[in-house]
């Protein structure tokens, strides 16, 4: 990697990512010691932030800078809700209740998304490489603990983006390539240091339900 903007962001949010990471919810999961019922509970708390997330996308979709980032395999809701139908049944619309760092993280999503394109990155960022690679070591440990292989883990799957190093790639060198205004840079940097944090805060709430 490049010393290059990617390359910065990166290094900036490392310390918040291994906070998320090391949350004990997410250890919980990934260690096999929660039920079912928790990891649909991480599900739906998901799939209300990144509906947020995706509705912003509408908005920034054919924008000649930063439509670039907004690609349909991306999108997490359709396969969310197909694993939520799964692991719930036809009641599932019923336990997208946000917990109170869901409702925060959604409110923050819908305050400065759809209006400022560098917030909307850092959360684009933050999030679906997230679910790229994080998701990727969490569909492995469901598939070892729980026997999921495809149903209840959809929204692990990213059909239509190819592996994940190279789309990081890819992605590394638009975030690069952006002609971003003065201040963008370090605008999306902060934010994306938010978005960590209103993840680990998610996970937080979680586990003072599940673990
Ligand atoms: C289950 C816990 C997680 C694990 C095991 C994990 C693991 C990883 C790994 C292995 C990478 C690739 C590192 C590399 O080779 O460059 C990565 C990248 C990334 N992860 Fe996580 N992750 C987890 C949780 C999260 C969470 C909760 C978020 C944020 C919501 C997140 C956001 C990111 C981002 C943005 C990148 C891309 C970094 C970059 O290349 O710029 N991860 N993660």
């Amino acid at each position: 990697m490049g010393g290059g903007f990617a390359a910065r962001l990166r290094a900036a949010t490392r310390d918040a990512h291994e906070r998320a990471e090391r949350s004990p919810f997410v250890e919980a999961l990934l260690g096999g010691d929660l039920g079912r019922e928790a990891y649909a509970a991480l599900l739906a708390q998901s799939h209300l932030f990144h509906s947020a997330l995706e509705e912003a996308g509408e908005v920034w979709r054919g924008d000649p800078v930063v439509g670039r980032f907004v690609l349909d395999p991306l999108r997490r809701s359709p396969a969310l809700e197909a694993d939520l139908a799964w692991l719930l049944g036809p009641g599932w619309r019923g336990h997208l209740r946000p917990l109170d760092a869901t409702s925060s993280y959604v409110e923050r999503l819908r305050a400065v998304c759809p209006t400022d394109r560098a917030a909307f990155v850092a959360h684009h960022y933050t999030r679906y490489l997230g679910d790229l690679f994080g998701g990727q070591i969490i569909r492995h440990r469901l598939r070892d603990t729980y026997g999921l292989e495809v149903d209840g883990v959809r929204h692990c799957l990213f059909d239509g983006i190819g592996k994940p190093k190279p789309f990081r790639d890819r992605y590394r060198a638009l975030l690069d390539e952006t002609p971003w205004r003065p201040g963008e840079r370090d605008a999306l940097i902060a934010e994306a240091d938010l978005a960590f944090r209103l993840n680990r805060a998610v996970f937080d709430d979680l586990a003072a339900v599940h673990c």
